[in-house]
C-alpha cells in the first residue's frame, strides 16, 4: 500500500526527531494545512446521551440504541454507520450491566483491533502513515508502564472476547504502546474532553513547546492550523502536552511519556517560565478555556502593558482559528484589548 500524499506536506527525516513532518510551500497564521478523518475513536463515558457517538455533535433529543440503551445517535444513519463499532459493545454491556467498565483506552484498542481486521485498503487518515507503522517505544516501557499495558490486555479480554479475534500477546503490546504515544484527547470548542482518538497522518508530527500548528477537531476529524507563519521546507510542530506548564514540569511529561528530551527553544531559555508559575496558580482557581488568554491579562497585571498586549494579540489569534471570528470569546478579548 504506498502512500498517497497531502499536497503542500512531506515527511521527511527530522534529525534527532525521527519522521517529521515539513511543508513544501508558505502557510499563513490561521490558514489549514491538512485536515484527518478518526481512524478509530470513542466517546467518553461521561458524554454519554449528550453527544452522537458516530459524528460526535452536541445535540438536544438523541435517539438511543433500543438494545443497550447507553449509546445515542443524530438519527438512523448515524446509528447504522456506528454499528459495527457498537456492536463490539452493545451486548457486552447488557450482560455485564454496572460491571462493565473498560478503560477508555482499552475500548479505543478494541475499535482499532476490529477495523484493522475489516480493512482492505490505506484508509482516508492513512494518507502517509499506516497505523501499523506508527512509533510504539515499546522497548522503552518500565516496570510500572508494563504493568499497566498488562492490565489493560487483561481487561480487553475479559470485556470484548465474544466480538474480537486478538494479536499475539506482543502485537498487543505494541498496540497500547502505539496508542499511549499516539493517541490524541479530542476536545469541544469549550476544550471539554469528549474521548479518544488516533489520526496516524497527525502522529507524525514531532512536539515543539512554542509550536507553529495547533490541532482543533470538528466532529470526529482533526484539523491542523499554522498559529506563526511558516516557510516553505520549514518542519511542522505541534504541542503535545499543556503549554502552561513551566519547563521542568513539561519536559518531565515529555520524557515520561513519549521518551524524548525536548530541546526547544522555550526550553533552552526558561524565558516564560515565571509568568507561566503564576498563571498555573492563578488558573487552578479558574476554567481551563480562560487560560489561553490568562498570559496576556497577567503581563498586564504585571504592569507590563506592551508585552501583555502583544500576547493578548497572539491568544486573539489562536482563538480567531479555533473559535471563528464572531464567537463570544474572541469579541470579548477584543474589547480588552481594545481597552487597554
Ligand atoms: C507522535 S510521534 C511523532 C512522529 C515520530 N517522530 C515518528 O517517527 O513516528 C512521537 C514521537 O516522536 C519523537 N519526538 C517528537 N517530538 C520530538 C522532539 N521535539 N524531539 C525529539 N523527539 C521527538 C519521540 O520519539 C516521540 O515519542
Ligand atoms: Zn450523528
Ligand atoms: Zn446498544
Ligand atoms: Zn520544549
Amino acid at each position: 500500500m504506498k502512500a498517497v500524499g497531502i499536497v503542500g506536506i512531506e515527511q521527511f527525516a527530522s534529525p534527532g526527531k525521527g519522521r517529521g513532518l515539513r511543508v513544501s510551500r508558505a502557510y499563513g497564521v490561521g490558514e489549514l494545512l491538512f485536515s484527518c478523518p478518526a481512524y478509530s475513536y470513542v466517546l467518553s463515558v461521561n458524554e454519554r446521551g449528550l453527544i452522537c457517538e458516530q459524528c460526535f455533535t452536541r445535540k438536544k433529543g438523541l435517539a438511543k440504541c433500543g438494545k443497550c440503551k447507553k449509546a445515542f445517535y443524530c438519527n438512523v444513519n448515524c446509528q447504522k454507520k456506528n454499528w459495527p463499532m457498537h456492536k463490539l459493545e452493545c451486548h457486552a454491556m447488557c450482560t455485564f450491566g454496572e460491571n462493565w467498565c473498560p478503560s477508555e483506552t482499552v475500548r479505543l484498542v478494541a475499535r482499532i483491533i476490529a477495523r484493522l481486521r475489516d480493512q482492505k485498503e490505506r484508509s482516508p487518515s492513512e494518507k502517509l502513515l499506516l497505523l501499523k507503522d506508527m512509533e510504539a517505544h515499546t522497548e522503552e516501557l518500565d516496570n510500572e508502564k508494563r504493568e499497566m499495558t498488562e492490565a489493560h490486555i487483561a481487561g480487553l479480554h475479559h470485556f470484548y472476547s465474544k466480538h474480537l479475534d486478538f494479536p499475539d500477546h506482543q502485537g498487543l503490546l505494541t498496540l497500547f504502546s502505539q496508542v499511549h504515544c499516539n493517541g490524541f484527547t479530542v476536545e469541544d470548542e469549550e476544550l471539554s474532553n469528549l474521548g479518544l482518538a488516533i489520526f496516524p497522518d497527525i502522529a507524525l508530527m514531532n512536539h515543539s513547546c512554542c509550536p507553529n500548528v495547533i490541532i482543533t477537531y470538528r466532529g470526529v476529524n482533526a484539523e491542523v492550523r499554522a498559529v506563526q507563519e511558516i516557510s516553505p521546507g520549514q518542519e511542522i510542530y505541534t504541542s503535545y502536552i499543556d503549554l502552561l506548564y513551566p519547563t521542568e514540569d513539561r519536559i518531565e511529561r515529555l520524557r515520561d511519556a513519549y521518551y524524548f528530551n525536548c530541546d526547544c527553544k522555550e526550553c533552552t531559555t526558561k524565558s516564560m517560565d515565571m509568568v507561566k508559575m503564576k498563571v498555573r496558580k492563578l488558573s487552578d482557581e479558574i476554567s481551563q478555556k480562560d487560560t489561553r488568554d490568562m498570559m496576556g491579562r497577567l503581563y498586564i497585571a504585571l504592569d507590563r502593558k506592551s508585552t501583555g498586549i502583544s500576547a493578548l494579540q497572539k491568544a486573539l489569534a489562536i482563538m480567531e482559528v479555533v473559535h471563528g471570528k464572531d464567537h463570544t470569546y474572541v469579541m470579548e478579548l477584543k474589547q480588552e484589548i481594545l481597552g487597554e
